[in-house]
């Protein structure tokens, strides 16, 4: 039997809300409709997007579990609510890139969809003033995020991660082209992959059309297919 129950608001991101619950070692995190790109300078709300990001996510999550990739997922709660182990968050975004595209295409002049037989890790300092710019291992350790040894253990852990989600997308047809994880620290200092991996947080290509299955659509200017697609990628995930 569940017995969380929910208490009061804790913080409130772009896409989420935090909520503490009467276990001090657990936190809900409640998926809402808002739908967000480029930094937030664009927003929308899609109906019922919470509830297809909550399901996704909790799917990539518990596989990751079960591939012994330590995660804050405890377990999916209701239609827009998981329970995680609450983390202090690390003020990092770690992107992974199998395929040029994005920002890095932009960057470095170079086209989209050239393949990247070792993959490309990119940290970016999660700092909405300074507008979450690029950053390097050495800075991260200036800043006094993290540690080189932290570090390593993070790059470590992104690279299995990538791994496994390669190929679990690809066996659904879906082309891993790049995504963004975010890792946090529990109350014993271990860190733990935490936020979410949905269709907002990775680019998705169709591995037979080579269509995009993910917010492309949204920040080149329509949300209104973006809702089929996010069903799409459901569809696919819940096909064993
Ligand atoms: P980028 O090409 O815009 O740098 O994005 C790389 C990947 O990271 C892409 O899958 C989208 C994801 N991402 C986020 O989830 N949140 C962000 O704030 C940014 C900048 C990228």
């Amino acid at each position: 039997m569940n017995c969380t129950i929910k208490k009061n608001l804790l913080s409130e991101g772009k896409t989420k809300k935090i909520y503490t619950t009467n276990n001090p070692f657990e936190v809900l995190i409640h998926h809402t409709d808002n739908i967000t790109a480029l930094n937030g300078l664009k927003k929308n709300i899609l109906q019922n997007k919470g509830v297809l990001n909550n399901e996704i996510t909790a799917l990539i999550f518990q596989f990751l579990n079960s591939c012994g990739i330590k995660t804050h997922f405890i377990q999916k709660i209701n239609n827009r609510e998981q329970l995680c182990h609450k983390v202090d968050m690390i003020a990092l975004e770690f992107v992974v890139r199998n395929i040029v595209a994005g920002s890095m295409s932009k960057r470095l002049g170079v086209k989209e969809g050239v393949h990247l037989y070792n993959p490309i890790f990119e940290i970016f300092y999660k700092n909405d003033k300074l507008k979450d710019p690029l950053i390097n291992d050495h800075h991260a350790v200036f800043l006094e995020i993290l540690s080189y040894e932290e570090l390593r253990i993070i790059y470590s852990m992104t690279s299995k991660i990538n791994h496994f989600i390669k190929k679990y997308f690809l066996d659904k047809n879906i082309i891993l082209v790049d995504f963004k994880i975010e890792f946090g620290k529990n109350y014993k200092n271990e860190i733990l992959l935490s936020d979410e991996i949905s269709p907002d947080t990775c680019r998705f290509w169709d591995k037979e059309t080579m269509k995009k299955l993910d917010k492309d659509s949204f920040r080149m200017g329509s949300k209104e297919k973006v809702f089929d697609i996010y069903m799409d990628i459901l569809k696919r995930l819940n096909v064993s």
